[in-house]
């Protein structure tokens, strides 16, 4: 078994907990290496639904050391509570399965007042975040004045780093940001306290994972957001701060691009976005709210609803050739049931223009006037198939086609939330 990525290979959402949940099972470490608390992963068991938002998708299975990389931002009352919840729910999550980076930068109140009091204040140039602080986090990192996990867990670091930050940090988002000042007093002892919650995990995370390598083990580096949304292949600004793709994995683990062998990207068989941005295939009105509902289409994160689209080929064939997708888990097909007619994006148009490549520039994007494929819907509920043959014709030549548009082979094909409704069509691990 090879290390694989795994990464969303659209705007985020695509269902990728569901099929690390899946994968993990054939990996000895599952491995977060980059976002926050802005991601949502819901996994169903059963006739139960959990929602991790910091914990690698593989700690909901039996002896799996899961791991949380240096790249990854982590706000620690909410990771304790994800901590919690999952006990009482009946799974391990302690320093025998769970490890943490502790080169990990910490989401501090500043920087969740500071993202809301960005987003409000905003107007046309609003963002849409998640409003968990994950760009200014990722700001202060960049600028040499974050908080580390290892400050964290050491009262005389978190004391001394933030009393070098914290009045730079007020002045910003008082006097510019017109918002309230945080005292040195209450985040001290409260984040302390998180830390000694949260110190039994701590660990240095890229040596753990090249030493388990060395022992023959195997990774599975667990993507949040999606392509579309990295920060520098992404459709900027609109985008999240972090390196979403396939390529973030390295640096935010500490692990050598050479170790790593495979990519497989989870693409949902339409696209959705949260959030502001050019979405070139958008479907407003009647139809785009036929399959919201259809998708169950709202944020695991804040509740948002998704904005919903056709499957966009030529951003995807661009997310592919970025992030060296070599396999797409195309995830809820039988959402697309019922319509009558099924549009599938194969080109851009700008000003008239057939476009060779996916545009840098929002305004670009914003003007984009997509080149659709017209395809026979199918009627029939999917949801119980157990084979590609018991798949309407309409269906597979619909797969067929995204495959032939994006370059790239389906590996599996899900018809439904719960673990057993995936079809497989390739082994990604052979
Ligand atoms: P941020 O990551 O909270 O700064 O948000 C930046 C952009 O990324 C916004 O458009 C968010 O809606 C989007 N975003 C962040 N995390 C996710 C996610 O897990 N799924 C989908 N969109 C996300």
């Amino acid at each position: 078994m090879p290390n694989v990525v795994v990464i969303g290979a659209q705007w985020g959402d695509e269902g990728k907990g569901r099929i690390v949940d899946l994968i993990s099972e054939k990996v000895d470490i599952v491995v977060r290496y980059q976002g926050g608390n802005n991601a949502g992963h819901t996994i169903v068991i059963g006739e139960e639904k959990v929602v991790l938002h910091h914990l690698p998708s593989g700690i909901l299975r039996d002896g799996k050391i899961s791991v949380i990389g240096n790249g990854v931002v982590i706000d620690p009352k909410v990771l304790i509570q994800e901590i919690n919840e999952l006990t009482q729910a009946g799974y391990t999550a302690d320093e025998t399965n769970l490890r943490i980076s502790d080169r990990a930068h910490i989401i501090m109140p500043y920087h969740r007042a500071i993202d809301l009091a960005r987003e409000s204040t905003n107007g046309k140039g609003k963002i849409g975040t998640t409003g968990r602080g994950i760009g200014p986090v990722y700001e202060d990192k960049a600028a040499r004045r974050g908080v580390k996990f290892s400050d964290l867990i050491n009262p005389e670091a978190l004391s001394e780093r933030l009393k070098n930050v914290l009045e730079e940090r007020n002045s910003y988002l008082t006097k510019v940001l017109g918002g309230e000042p945080i005292e040195f007093d209450d985040i001290f002892s409260e984040y302390s306290r998180y830390g000694q919650e949260l110190k039994r995990y701590a660990c240095d995370v890229s040596n753990l994972l090249n030493k388990s390598m060395a022992n023959g083990k195997n990774i599975l580096f667990e993507g949040a957001q999606g392509a579309l949304l990295d920060i520098d292949f992404g459709t900027y600004p609109y985008v999240t701060s972090s390196s979403s793709g396939s390529g973030g994995a390295s640096p935010g683990t500490g692990v050598s691009p050479t170790s790593i062998d495979t990519v497989l990207g989870i693409a949902k068989a339409y696209t959705t976005r949260v959030g502001e941005g050019p979405f070139p295939t958008e479907i407003l009105g009647e139809l785009g709210e036929k399959l919201r509902e259809a998708g169950g289409e709202y944020g695991a994160t804040t509740g948002r609803p998704r904005r919903c689209g056709w499957f966009d080929a030529f951003a995807l064939r661009y997310a592919a050739q970025i992030n060296g997708i070599s396999s797409i888990a195309l995830t809820k097909l039988d959402v697309l049931s019922g319509f009558e007619k099924i549009n599938v994006c194969v080109g851009y148009k700008y000003r008239g223009d057939e476009l060779s490549s996916f545009p840098s520039s929002s305004h670009i994007l914003d003007e984009i006037e997509p080149i659709y494929e017209e395809m026979d819907g199918w009627q029939e509920d999917i949801s119980n198939a157990k084979d590609i043959s018991e798949l309407p014709e309409q269906a597979r030549k619909y797969l067929e086609k995204l495959e032939d548009l994006t370059g790239v082979s389906i590996y599996t094909v899900s018809l439904g939330p719960s673990r057993e409704k995936i079809i497989f069509l390739n082994n990604l691990f052979s």
